[in-house]
């Protein structure tokens, strides 16, 4: 083999992240520019492994997810923002991706940002980018705006921009700074959601409340970098929970409404409010969908835990904080 040959395949891994200051809105179309800050925490049990080769001679390219070939919007998600890498980079080899996840599809963990993270280290390196982590963060924010915040290990602040290259991520402390953190997914419902998080930003800006959401994340996302920094969980928790609230409120209140909570949904925010009287600390926070996070310090989960399963009958997924996104094999 030529000493300099080019690698035959690259794969890298990646977490996905629950944010305590939620991304929802964008600026314009087409570069997943946030609206404002968002802060979240890697999470270590949820990876992806997403492996890239190069096609020779292929009119497209080809996206294997969970071991079976995706089509339609998923696969054109994955080729577009090839494109992205391929005009910056002006390689024009079509790619196999291939991408797995070690955690169940439809659990209400987003995917996308552990995916996309992982393929953008890998793409990038493939096509022989020289991206710095800075830099990788505002290509993976092409494939999905929060896969930007899981480049990076621990807890990580994706910064709202006007431009591509104003919105990049930073680390805000390692995943060794607060080893007792826990998240727990509770899994009210595993059924997808009806719309990708990607059309509902757009919604954002229609709703009433979208105004005095922006005025209030500010503060709230100093009070959670102060949190960060002091493993402060009370603070961190009520900014957390509060958050999550003025961003559901805005996708209720958008034209069409989003309304994402299950009746199970106010069971597990009712449930961690019985655990905080009964005087353990536990905070909820909620995504894009029906299912709930719950973080709490690792010596309160399995109460958590077991009340999340044995009262309520829900399955959980527990992690810590977790590493950003790193090549994990190239070969040849
Ligand atoms: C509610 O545009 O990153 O999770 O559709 O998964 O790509 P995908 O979502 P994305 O928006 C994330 C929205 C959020 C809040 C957050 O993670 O900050």
């Amino acid at each position: 083999m030529a000493e300099n040959a080019e690698p035959l395949s690259i794969t890298a891994e990646a977490c996905a992240n629950i944010a305590f200051i939620k991304y929802w809105g964008n600026r314009g179309v087409g570069l997943n520019l946030p609206l404002n800050v968002s802060i979240s925490m890697n999470l270590e049990s949820c990876v992806s492994r997403t492996t890239a080769a190069p096609l020779s001679d292929a009119a497209d390219d080809e996206f294997i997810l969970n071991g079976r070939p995706a089509e339609g919007d998923a696969a054109r998600r994955v080729s577009g923002f090839l494109d992205r890498i391929r005009e910056t980079t002006g390689r024009r080899e079509k790619v196999r991706v291939s991408s797995e996840n070690n955690f169940p599809f439809g659990c209400g963990i987003a995917s996308s940002a552990s995916g996309f993270a992982a393929l953008a280290r890998a793409a990038t390196s493939l096509f022989g980018l020289n991206a710095d982590e800075t830099e990788l963060s505002r290509v993976a924010r092409l494939g999905s705006g929060s896969a930007a915040r899981s480049v990076m290990g621990g807890f990580v602040e994706l910064l709202p921009g006007e431009t591509h290259a104003d919105a990049f991520a930073r680390q805000l402390a390692p995943a060794s700074a607060w080893p007792g953190l826990r998240d727990l997914v509770v899994v009210v419902s595993s059924e997808e959601k009806a719309a990708a998080s990607l059309s509902g930003h757009s919604l954002a800006a229609t709703s009433e409340m979208l105004p005095g959401r922006l005025s209030a994340v500010p503060a709230r996302a100093d009070r959670v970098r102060r949190a960060v920094a002091d493993r402060d969980l009370t603070s961190l928790g009520e900014a957390a929970e509060l958050d999550a609230l003025s961003m559901h409120a805005v996708m209720m209140t958008s034209r069409p409404a989003l309304p994402y909570w299950k009746p199970g949904t106010l069971a597990v925010m009712e449930a961690v409010r019985d655990l905080r009287r009964g005087g353990t600390e536990a905070y909820f926070t909620i995504d894009a969908g029906p299912n709930v996070h719950v973080l709490v310090e690792e010596e309160n989960l399995s109460r958590a835990a077991r009340v999340m399963t044995d009262e309520l009958g829900f399955r959980t997924i527990a992690s810590k904080a977790g590493p950003g996104a790193r090549i994990v094999e190239s070969s040849p």
